[in-house]
């Protein structure tokens, strides 16, 4: 594989797409914002913004001339939206684009297992599996980042926390390890790996900002905030099954229900530092402390 120059990225006004497509431009790539033809989003500034219809022909076209694409499409969508990446697969190999980057960004899914955990895991796996099918044609790399730490302290209650309330629930006792990844880390994994495609080329891509457990996030938001939460106590199956029967019942968003209980230990896919190690240091990533993330998220809010 050639070096890569241009990088194209899918959802590029999404949470994933946003904070990508600026760790990209730091990095140097020239990069284009692909948004559908019905969206009025917008992308980062220094990107080029592209409308495309999805259709095969648009995606061909948007496709053209780029070395690398990213999707960094929505899984918690409606009629679901990640199956949709099999024809972005396809039209890159038509662009002849040298590696894809497929919408994962979460818990370890190069073990089968984990569809059973979160529903949509399942499209996931098989778009991976429709890569290694291809990889003779157009290379690959999954980026595995645990959870998304500012993403879900953003939705209150999920994980149990509710920072505006000064409230969490910790869930069997507080001291399970997870990986947490920020945005800012997300991206800038990503961009790092298409600085060096060769050491990613057809590769699970295991990268975090820090290990954690929910007392050690604890600890760390009282102290930035100066004050203390007031704490439930919960079990991660129940947590986990309160979702799970959400979403049979027809409540798409129950799944967030599910990504916490998976999230704090249920199939034990996101303490991956534990089983699969970590990328941080060969990709160069840089060093993210817990309270100094918090300090400059709580800044902003
Ligand atoms: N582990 C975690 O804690 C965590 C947290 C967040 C995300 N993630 C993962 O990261 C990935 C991206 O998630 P995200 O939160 O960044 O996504 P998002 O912000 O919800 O959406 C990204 C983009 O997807 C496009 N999109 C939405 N619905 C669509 C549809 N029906 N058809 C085609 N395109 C559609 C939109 O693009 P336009 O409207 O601009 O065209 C949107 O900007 C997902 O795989 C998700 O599972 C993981």
């Amino acid at each position: 594989m050639g070096s890569i120059k241009t990088v194209a990225v899918l959802g590029a006004n999404g949470n994933v797409g946003s904070s990508t497509i600026k760790a990209l431009l730091e990095e140097g790539f020239q990069v284009t914002g692909l948004v559908r033809k019905s969206s009025t989003a917008t992308v980062p500034e220094g990107a080029k913004r592209v409308e495309v219809d999805l259709s095969d022909a648009s995606l061909l076209e948007a496709f053209k001339n780029q070395d690398a694409v990213v999707s960094t499409i929505s899984s918690i969508t409606p009629g679901g939206a990640l199956s949709l990446q099999k024809s972005f697969i396809d039209a890159a190999i038509a662009a002849n684009v040298q590696i894809f980057i497929p919408s994962e960004f979460g818990i370890d899914t190069a073990d089968p297992s984990a569809s059973r955990y979160v529903p949509f895991i399942e499209d996931k796996i098989e778009i991976a599996d429709y890569l290694r099918r291809n990889q003779s044609k157009i290379s690959w790399a999954a980026f595995i980042t645990g959870s998304v730490f500012d993403w879900g302290l953003n939705i209150p209650g999920f994980g149990g926390w509710n920072i505006a309330d000064r409230s969490v629930t910790v869930f069997d006792g507080g001291d399970i390890p997870y990986e947490a990844t920020t945005l800012r880390q997300v991206g800038k994994a990503i961009a790092k790996g298409l600085k060096a495609p060769e050491l990613i080329k057809n590769k699970y891509v295991y990268v975090n900002s820090f290990t954690v457990n929910q007392n050690q996030v604890l600890k760390a938001i009282e102290s930035a905030v100066g004050e203390k939460f007031t704490v439930s106590k919960g079990a991660v199956e129940d947590l986990w099954q309160s979702g799970a029967t959400q979403v049979k019942e027809g409540d798409p968003f129950g799944v967030l229900g599910m990504i916490a209980g998976a999230i704090y230990g249920k199939g034990n896919l996101a303490n991956y530092s534990a089983t699969k190690g970590l990328w941080n240091e060969k990709l160069g990533l840089p060093h993210e402390d817990l309270a100094e993330v918090l300090h400059k998220y709580l800044a902003q809010k």
